[in-house]
């Protein structure tokens, strides 16, 4: 296997997460996010990356204005994504901080989203309310729930199980995203 570089590595990531872009089969797509709530305590979910802009760093979720995670935002908007790419055998932790759009300046993105998603926005009572029934809710969209979370990114830490050798390189926005070789 050739030796990886910084550059190599950093292209990889940027590669796999825009394949989880583009295939709307890949199971790339999935990524746990992170965020931390009122208590300090982490709070994990699976979401589906919908964006990215490699040149600003930044990845972008679709979710739901009323969900919990958009509250422990307003709180606190530091974040993580992870994601574990088999067939690259690649780690990814992605980590920034968040910003919410939803409203008028989201209305056009709204009118992309098509008929059968748009119902992930309309879920009645909102989201993590305790109901009598697993099926005791309803499903109303509406364009007033829908957001869209920008994570700009601060750190990339990547990690290679590669048979041909394990390596581990850590990325800072702060330096410019000049990469370093960390211990796996
Ligand atoms: C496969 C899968 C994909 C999901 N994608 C999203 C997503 O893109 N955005 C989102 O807000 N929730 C998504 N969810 C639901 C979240 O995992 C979570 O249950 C929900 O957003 C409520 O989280 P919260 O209470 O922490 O806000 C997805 C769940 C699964 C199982």
């Amino acid at each position: 296997m050739t030796k990886p570089t910084l550059n190599t590595a950093w292209a990889q990531a940027w590669a796999i997460l825009q394949q989880a872009i583009s295939d709307d089969r890949s199971p790339l797509r999935y990524m746990t996010l992170a965020t931390v709530d009122k208590g300090n305590a982490p709070q994990l979910r699976t979401v589906v990356l919908r964006e990215m802009d490699a040149d600003k760093a930044t990845l972008c979720i679709f979710t739901d204005t009323r969900s919990h995670k958009v509250a422990e935002l307003g709180e606190n908007d530091a974040v993580s994504l992870h994601l574990w790419a088999p067939d690259h055998l690649f780690q990814l932790r992605l980590s920034g901080h968040a910003q919410i759009t939803s409203g008028e300046p989201i209305k056009k993105l709204w009118r992309t989203v098509p008929e059968h998603m748009r119902e992930a926005y309309g879920h009645v009572p909102s989201p993590g309310t305790k109901i009598t029934a697993s099926d005791a809710w309803d499903v109303y969209p509406d364009v007033k729930n829908f957001a869209k979370i920008t994570v700009s990114l601060s750190h990339v830490d990547i990690v290679c199980l590669s048979r041909g050798g394990h390596w581990r390189a850590g990325f800072i926005k702060e330096n410019n995203w000049k990469g370093d070789w960390l211990t796996p």
